[in-house]
């Protein structure tokens, strides 16, 4: 049985396209029915079910029935033009659907929880055709009265063989766009712009065999960031565009992520490159690669902090961090003796064990010294001591800048934020997510 799904779902992603098979991930990962076949089968446009594009009249219980008319194959289509979203749909039980949106759907609803929902489905696409369809969620409205409650943008619950592209998620109230316990999904060509401040996380992944690629994000909190429990993630050209940055948690009790690879990561501007976050906990993670990152003008850049304070104390004594690897990181850091480019705080109760620093070579913006902060940490390279056990502190100073520390600039950088109070405008998907790079899979036009 396994043996024949499996073979099936290959073919179908052969019919889409050349399968690149990476090691990471466990199995294919995406739609199992191409867009065309969809397509083919059954268009539901949201024009016949009620809704206008006039940017008043709720697109949203148009997008409930012809979800019903497509659930079980088909396209549910948006056409190009601007939609009102007053009321929140949730779309379940799907299989063999799409929905391409080419158009805009702006919030105007004032709810929480999350504008759309896809759940409990299989077999799911969540695109534009043109690169131009978008939801702007006015986050600025409610931020600029101080409230951070309100709506998150788009959130896949339970869902497999999915994927989510070509598309802009903008100001949303709350978080972006989240991925919940999903697997065999890929996301990727995705432009994500929030106001600049906590709480408006850009991409969240929680989930097994899953690839995410090409993707930017600009806000002040999570990036691209991985929470438990979560497995076999590839996670590539990943461009930070003044954000929080990306990160492996919070962490809490009974911790369980593995084989995750993130590649070619770009931030600029961001709080950091790379955290893993917790404070107590339990659980583990083990077997992570976080290969080639650039960074520019970050505040921390390879951060391990397991009495982060930001977070109340979980339960246990710690999350238990074994086998990473940071290799290839290049550029430079705001200042390097305030806030050190690589800092392992880990817990005197439960040390960091095999980890590994290769290749590192940073310099700051700053004074003319870099600080290495280990605490507890086992392994090799930077401050790393060898050996696996007994609770240590050290700190190495370093004072000229480290060899092949320059890194590439992306021509799109920016020097200020979107604040978040004003209006945030809707970002076209950028050509590149990494110096010298071209998205995996072609834009959409
Ligand atoms: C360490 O993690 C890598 C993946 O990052 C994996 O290939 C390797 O087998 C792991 N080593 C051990 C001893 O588990
Ligand atoms: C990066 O973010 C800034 C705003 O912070 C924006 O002006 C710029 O267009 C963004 N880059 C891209 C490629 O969108």
């Amino acid at each position: 049985m396994k043996g024949a799904s499996f073979l099936s779902i290959a073919l179908g992603v052969l019919s889409l396209g050349p399968l690149a098979v990476v090691a990471q991930l466990s199995g294919s990962v995406g739609p199992t029915t191409s867009t065309s076949a969809k397509r083919s089968k059954k268009v539901c446009n949201v024009l016949d079910y009620g809704a206008k594009a006039d940017k008043r009249t709720d697109v949203g219980p148009a997008l409930t029935k012809a979800w019903a008319a497509c659930a079980s194959g088909g396209i549910v289509y948006v056409p190009a033009g601007d939609y009102a979203m007053a009321t929140w749909v949730t779309l379940n039980h799907g299989s063999g659907v799409g929905i391409q949106l080419d158009g805009i759907i702006y919030r105007t609803g004032t709810a929480g929880g999350n504008m759309i929902v896809v759940e409990n489905s299989n077999d799911v696409e969540f695109f534009s055709s043109n690169g131009k369809g978008a939801m702007q969620g006015y986050g600025y409205e409610i931020h600029k009265s101080g409230s951070l409650s309100g709506c998150r943008l788009l959130r896949f619950v339970k869902t497999q063989d999915f994927s989510i592209h070509d598309l802009a998620f903008v100001d949303a109230p709350a978080f972006h766009v989240f991925l919940d316990q999903c697997t065999n999904g890929e996301v990727y060509n995705l432009a994500i712009r929030g106001g600049d401040h906590g709480g408006l996380d850009g991409l969240d992944v929680v989930g097994t065999n899953i690839h995410v690629h090409d993707v930017m994000v600009t806000n002040r909190d999570e990036c691209v960031t991985v929470k438990s429990p979560s497995s076999n993630l590839l996670i590539e050209q990943i461009y930070c565009n003044w954000s929080g940055g990306c990160a492996i948690g919070s962490l809490g009790a009974d911790t369980a992520i593995s084989n995750v690879v993130y590649s070619k990561v770009y931030s600029v501007n961001c709080n950091q490159m790379m955290m893993i976050k917790s404070n107590g906990g339990s659980g583990t993670v083990q077997n992570v690669k976080f290969d080639s990152f650039i960074g520019h003008n970050n505040a921390y850049s390879l951060n391990v902090d397991q009495a982060w304070s930001s977070m109340s104390k979980a339960a246990g004594n710690g999350v238990q961090l074994k086998n990473i690897t940071f290799s290839n990181w290049k550029g430079d850091c705001a200042d390097g003796k305030r806030r050190g480019p690589i800092q392992f705080k880990c817990s005197a109760d439960v040390p960091c064990t095999g980890m590994t620093v290769s290749d590192f070579a940073m310099w700051t913006n700053a004074g003319a010294e870099v600080d290495y902060i280990c605490q507890n940490a086992y392994g090799s390279g930077a401050c790393l001591k060898a050996g696996s056990g007994g609770a240590y502190s050290t700190t190495t100073k370093v004072t000229s800048a480290p060899s092949g520390w320059q890194a590439p600039k992306m021509s799109t950088d920016v020097t200020t934020s979107f604040g978040f109070t004003s209006e945030i405008p809707i970002p076209a998907i950028p050509s590149t997510f990494y110096p010298g790079t071209s998205p995996l899979k072609a834009l959409a036009k």
